[in-house]
């Protein structure tokens, strides 16, 4: 049984004990950075395409050049998974701002990748669904998925107080996102909406955006505070989290309190993609 996990740090595969940065590194120096995150499946990556084209993206969008080509990524990518063998994960590639010499200036990019396992979502947190506050934030460059999650980690306390999961970020009373999720709303029709500005191009919002869309009317639009509220159905989009239906949003009950039926017959579909697609893909 294989016991040591291997990361990728600047061109080496490393146990992770050694796998290590130099405090020189402008994540830690000015947290600056951005990463991509997928799921592995019975030792394939889900969709993977369709995360290194976002990788690249939000390198791009802070100036980061990717040093490794699809192929190079995805040879060290296939070189983890068969050194870790682990049954349910996902795998974590983080490009940083490199080794800077003044602590300010960008250096040739720290490229790290690591692989950790997975749990997703267990039948109670399904069946019962979460409840969740919200907050006035927009984060600096919503299109880039950045590894600065300043304001949701200093946000756990208040979120636990209130005896809540997650929180939803609002200004103005225009609704995004979550810290590390995106936001769907079923109204009373049966439209399913998410917000169209603000937010991260989540992988899975994608995915569930075109499986709602056989079967209900589906659009990318403004939604306010006050249309989650009255919604008939809430729930959140993630990686990690598939479809997590959401119940409680601040101190209003959504819909009948209980996870609703299009919220169940999405995430339905969404598994079953998940698993043609994870069957197909190659690296
Ligand atoms: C800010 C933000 N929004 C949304 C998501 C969900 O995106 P995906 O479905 O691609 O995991 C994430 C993922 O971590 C995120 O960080």
């Amino acid at each position: 049984m294989q016991s040591t996990n291997y990361a990728y740090v600047r061109g080496q595969v490393l146990p992770l004990e050694q796998a290590t940065l130099h405090i020189s590194d402008l994540s830690i120096q000015r947290g600056y950075g951005v990463f991509d995150y997928f799921r592995v499946f019975d030792g394939r990556p889900v969709f993977l395409d369709e995360y290194l084209a976002r990788f690249r993206a939000s390198a791009q969008a802070l100036h980061l050049p990717v040093l490794l080509s699809d192929e190079e990524l995805k040879a060290v990518i296939q070189e983890l998974i068969h050194k870790n063998a682990m049954p349910a994960s996902g795998m974590k590639m983080i490009l940083t701002g490199g080794y800077s010499a003044n602590g300010f200036d960008l250096a040739e990019p720290s490229l790290l990748i690591l692989q950790q396992p997975l749990n997703l979502p267990g039948p109670d947190m399904l069946e019962q669904g979460i409840k969740i506050i919200t907050h006035d934030y927009v984060r600096e460059v919503p299109r880039a998925k950045t590894i600065n999650y300043t304001i949701g980690i200093r946000l756990i306390e208040e979120i636990r107080r209130r005896g809540a999961s997650d929180v939803l970020y609002q200004r103005g009373g225009v609704v995004s996102e979550f810290p590390r999720c995106n936001l769907f709303i079923v109204t009373h029709d049966n439209t399913v909406l998410t917000p169209s500005e603000n937010v991260l191009l989540g992988v899975t919002r994608k995915h569930v955006l075109a499986l709602a869309g056989k079967k209900y009317k589906a659009a990318e639009d403004t939604v306010t505070l006050e249309e989650v509220y009255n919604a008939k159905e809430v729930f959140l989009t993630s990686t990690t989290k598939r479809i997590l239906p959401v119940v409680q949003v601040d101190e209003r009950v959504i819909g009948t309190g209980k996870p609703g039926e299009v919220t169940l017959a999405l995430l339905q579909d969404l598994v079953r993609l998940e698993e043609e697609a994870g069957a197909r893909e190659k690296v």
